[in-house]
């Protein structure tokens, strides 16, 4: 699978990392434009490209790993989204004021996101851990629970794939109404550092 990302930075190059070893092509957008992020890719090796956003759009997933502030801005520089599946990564903080969720009752922060992303086929996924808990991309790692959630049945299967590849446990909550709420910041499921072992060998 080829994954573009909008967002170059600590999400994008750990989900990078993860997915790369088992034959996954990854291109890297930022603001800044492809050129500065000639290290970037460099460090990530053979598979890693540097592109623009729309180029990122154009990969069989893109996923969106902006700052919150900067969510509306990423998802204008693509002008058309029908039919792409847009992967989200991001949780509604603004790095200048974390503590501070706003008013999380009314929609989920991935339904705002698809709101701005007409057409996409929106799967709310790797939003709900810090990086630093996934840091180890060996195949040694342990196995992590990671939750999506989406409307599109076959977007949130094709990622759970890729996952379960990784060597990650794919949980699928529900629509991006449902299963968002649990999974975003704020929520019952947002912090939560699952991994799976093998059952004990009595
Ligand atoms: N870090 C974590 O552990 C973690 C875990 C789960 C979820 N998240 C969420 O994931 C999102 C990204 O977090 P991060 O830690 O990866 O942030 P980050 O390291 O600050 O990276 C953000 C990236 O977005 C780029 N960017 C900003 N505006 C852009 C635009 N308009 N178009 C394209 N690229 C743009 C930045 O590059 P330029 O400024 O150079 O354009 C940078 O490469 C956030 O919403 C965060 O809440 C983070």
């Amino acid at each position: 699978m080829k994954f573009g990302f909008i967002g170059a930075g600590v999400v994008a190059q750990t989900i990078a990392r993860h997915v790369m070893p088992y034959g996954h092509e990854v291109l890297l957008s930022n603001s800044r434009g492809p050129d500065t992020l000639a290290d970037v890719v460099g460090k990530l090796g053979r598979g890693a490209f540097a592109g623009t956003p729309q180029q990122a759009a154009e990969q069989d997933v893109v996923v969106l790993s902006v700052e919150w502030p900067r969510v509306p801005e990423a998802l204008a520089s693509v002008p058309d989204w029908s039919g792409r599946t847009l992967i989200d990564a991001t949780n509604r903080i603004d790095p200048d004021h974390p503590s501070d969720l706003g008013d999380v009752s009314g929609p989920t922060s991935s339904e705002i996101v698809a709101d701005q992303a007409v057409g996409a086929k929106v799967v709310k996924a790797f939003n709900s851990i810090p990086m630093q808990w996934i840091e180890d991309a060996s195949p040694e790692k342990p196995r992590t629970v990671l939750f999506i959630s989406g409307d599109d049945a076959s977007a949130k299967s094709a990622l759970s794939e890729v996952l379960e590849q990784a060597g990650f446990a794919a949980v699928d909550l529900g629509t991006l109404a449902i299963g968002g709420r649990q999974q975003q910041v704020g929520g019952p499921l947002a912090g939560l550092n699952l991994t799976l072992h093998d059952p004990f060998v009595l």
